[in-house]
């Protein structure tokens, strides 16, 4: 996708210096764009949790390129099938939530099963760490064409009158490499020259949506306007939303979906006005193993300091009173019966267990 006119992807391993990762710091923007570099396993850990990196599919590949820098910086110490396993471990540790992370150490970790050799085990998992993110490339793709054809069809319905798409969060290519999942269908229908118009819940306490959705929104010159986090629901109630569209961090194999904060509150008004409400996600958000999403999803509390204070151009000022208990939960679950479909990288289907496993078998 494009910043000021240059494509860049989120992440990237740099050319003159294979042993570091470059990223785009999203804690910076829309106000500055900045890249920073990750030369160590702690580098990328921490880039996870302080959410200089941030999003579920770009979670994962970071994870894994941070494996791939623990093994530049191994120095014997320990046997490295153990030091593999203890990294692994630990990655697994630096946000709770988004599936994406666990996926993408496993597959570093089976990639490196067995090998005793340091410098294969290098080389495996530079490998491995750029096949991640080519995968989560072409699985963005593909949901975009999927997804288009929904907003295909309202604009047909609509005799060519603008689509208006609600989304929540930053499901966009910030939190993906390329693309982004939610925001998918609309780059390709904005491609496609199809009129649509996104309302962009701004996200509070971080505002992904207004600080990073709008900024790419902007950046790739599709028409939206940013919305208080309340706003969802009038706007359906007088048919100013066609369709909503959100990611996920990790659905359940019954089509629970868990994602940002704030998205239950979307499906509960969608449900109540008749919007249709979609959920773009790759199959590296899909936890298999589960089928309650309400009891099962592990909720990331974060820090009260996110909403005490307010930080934007300019600062930070606090908005809440010194003294006031305040609750920071990252998340919530959008139980499958509020969910109109799911857009996967193989085609949409019903929020069900049998929806899902008519695409994936396993
Ligand atoms: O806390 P974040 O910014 O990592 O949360 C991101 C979201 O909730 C996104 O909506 C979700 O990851 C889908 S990303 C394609």
């Amino acid at each position: 996708m494009i910043i000021n006119g240059q494509k860049f992807h989120t992440i990237w391993s740099d050319g003159n210096n294979q042993e570091t990762v470059k990223i785009i710091d999203q804690q910076k923007l829309p106000f500055e764009f900045s890249i920073k570099t990750l030369k160590t396993f702690s580098d990328s850990y921490t880039a996870i949790k302080d959410m200089t990196v941030r999003g579920a599919p770009l979670i994962g590949v970071t994870a894994a390129y941070g494996i791939y820098l623990a093994l530049c910086n191994y120095n014997s110490e320990i046997p490295l099938q153990k030091f593999i396993h203890l990294k692994c471990d630990e990655m697994k540790t630096a946000r709770p939530t988004a599936v994406n992370l666990a996926f993408a150490v496993d597959e570093m970790k089976n990639t490196l099963k067995n090998i005793e050799e340091w410098d294969l085990a290098k080389q495996l998992a530079f490998k491995k760490a750029e096949e991640l993110k080519q995968l989560e490339i072409d699985y963005c793709n593909s949901i975009g064409n999927f997804g288009v054809q929904l907003i295909e069809e309202l604009s047909k319905k609509k005799k060519g009158e603008t689509v208006n798409i609600l989304t929540h969060c930053n499901a966009g290519w910030l939190a993906c490499i390329d693309w982004g999942t939610a925001t998918a269908p609309i780059y390709k229908a904005h491609e496609k020259g199809i009129n649509i118009h996104v309302w962009v819940d701004e996200t509070r306490p971080r505002n992904q949506g207004s600080k990073l959705t709008a900024f790419e929104l902007s950046q790739m010159g599709v028409d939206h306007t940013v919305i208080t986090d309340n706003t969802g629901g009038h706007l359906m109630q007088h048919g100013m939303v066609d369709l909503v569209v959100v990611g996920s961090d990790r659905t359940t194999r019954t089509g629970d979906v868990c994602n940002k904060i704030g998205t239950y509150l979307k499906a509960l008004a969608a449900f109540d006005n008749n919007v249709p409400f979609y959920v773009a996600l790759p199959s590296s958000s899909f936890d298999f193993s589960i089928t309650d999403g309400i009891k099962e999803i592990p909720i990331e509390k974060r820090e009260a300091n996110e909403v005490k204070f307010m930080e934007g151009k300019g600062g930070k000022a606090q908005v809440v009173p010194d003294g006031s208990k305040i609750a920071n939960y990252g998340f919530d679950v959008t139980p499958a019966r509020l969910v109109t479909g799911i857009i996967t990288e193989k085609g949409i289907c019903n929020a069900n267990e049998e929806g899902i496993s008519t695409l994936f078998k396993k």
